[in-house]
């Protein structure tokens, strides 16, 4: 992904189905043209890639040149637009190609039209790398189409937003689907967050990341994150939050259209909690919520030991460990809690009660969200 202005762009077409796109136009136009020697216009500023491109891969000879009209603010098409540089030179008889970077609406197309209107040219012939059919309002013959797209704003190979991305060689598209709902999902152990972890998921097509599985998953695939990771873990030291944000960074760019992420083991430090506003900042996103599932510490006990009967898990068998877990939980959460409520993004749900039951109450603040 990369960021222009407040804007996030994804990859969409490459350098290698552009060149493809622009020799095929190439070849077809000079096959149609025969012997006629065309004036190639391109419609600055635009097309300055497009049009370098073509003249270097048509194969017979032509004359080229520029002309200069400007209708774009920002992402959106105004209807207001100026000739800027106007034509130049004598095309009477002449057939004329224009080379456009990419067609939208037509209104810059039918400005093209006007200026030709009393040129006496012995044909005017469209062509343009990119087409988007939905968007397209008039009713102007385009006779070569290099690639066509649907309606969403690209930048790149000679397209801007706001003046940035001329000079990328490939095209990117807007990310239109922001991460909506952000949450970070507490409890304390027994409260059942793993389990309703997977409703939430379901329920509100979120991704869960769950700290634990980005480190096991980075550490057995040996990524090189998971590499540094382990060479701390292995001399016995804490994992630096820094590797961990990245880690979990990546998590985010994978899912770049994601409704939201449900984080689950992190943060659990005051710099942690920072760390991860910053990373959801450079996403153009936020943390909604901290969602932390409560219950009483006598409930827990008891759960944790019903389930130690049958885990086999040696920590869910020793009441005075398992009371212990409970504390650490609560100091170590007790920080975080003033820092997200300090926000106003603190929302505590009574975690006794039915696995149904629990699941209504957190929905009912994620819809409040
Ligand atoms: P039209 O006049 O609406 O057909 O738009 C044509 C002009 O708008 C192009 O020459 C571009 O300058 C600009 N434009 C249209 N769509 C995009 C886009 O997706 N990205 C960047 N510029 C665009
Ligand atoms: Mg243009």
């Amino acid at each position: 992904m990369i960021k222009l202005h407040d804007k996030y762009f994804k990859p969409f077409i490459s350098a290698k189905e552009i060149d493809d796109a622009i020799s095929r136009m190439a070849t077809d136009i000079a096959n149609d043209l025969g012997d006629e020697i065309p004036v190639f216009i391109g419609i600055l500023n635009g097309s300055f890639m497009v049009v370098s491109d073509f003249v270097k891969k048509y194969p017979k000879p032509c004359e080229v040149t520029f002309i200069k009209l400007a209708s774009y603010e920002g992402l959106k098409s105004s209807d207001d637009i100026q000739r800027l540089i106007g034509l130049t030179q004598d095309l009477t008889g002449r057939t004329v190609v224009i080379l456009e970077d990419i067609i939208d609406s037509g209104k810059t197309l039918a400005e093209v039209h006007r200026i030709f209107k009393g040129e006496n040219v012995k044909q005017l012939l469209i062509a343009t790398l990119f087409y988007k059919p939905e968007a397209y309002k008039k009713d102007y013959k385009l006779h070569y189409v290099g690639i066509e797209i649907p309606n969403k704003f690209i930048v790149g190979f000679g397209l801007d937003y706001d003046g940035l991305g001329r000079d990328i060689p490939e095209v990117y598209q807007i990310k239109t689907i922001e991460h909506m709902t952000n949450i970070v999902l507490f409890g304390p152990p027994g409260a059942g967050k793993g389990t309703q972890a997977e409703f939430l998921k379901a329920q509100y097509n979120l991704v869960h990341i769950s700290t634990g599985d980005v480190f096991r998953y980075n550490i057995k695939n040996e990524t090189a994150l998971g590499t540094l990771a382990r060479s701390y873990m292995d001399k016995g030291e804490l994992v630096p939050d820094e590797v961990t944000i990245k880690m979990l960074n990546a998590e985010v760019d994978k899912n770049a259209d994601a409704v939201g992420f449900i984080f689950d083991g992190f943060p659990r430090t005051n710099a942690q909690a920072k760390a991860l506003d910053e990373l959801m900042a450079t996403k153009d996103s936020h943390i909604n919520a901290m969602i932390a599932l409560e219950v009483d510490d006598e409930v827990l006990v008891q759960r944790l030991l019903e389930r130690g009967k049958t885990s086999g898990r040696a920590d869910d068998a020793d009441e005075a460990i398992i009371r212990n877990r409970i504390t650490e939980y609560y100091n170590k959460t007790a920080i975080l809690k003033d820092y997200y409520s300090a926000e106003n993004k603190y929302f505590g749900v009574n975690g006794i009660g039915s696995i149904e039951a629990i699941t209504v109450r957190l929905s009912e603040v994620i819809d409040t969200l």
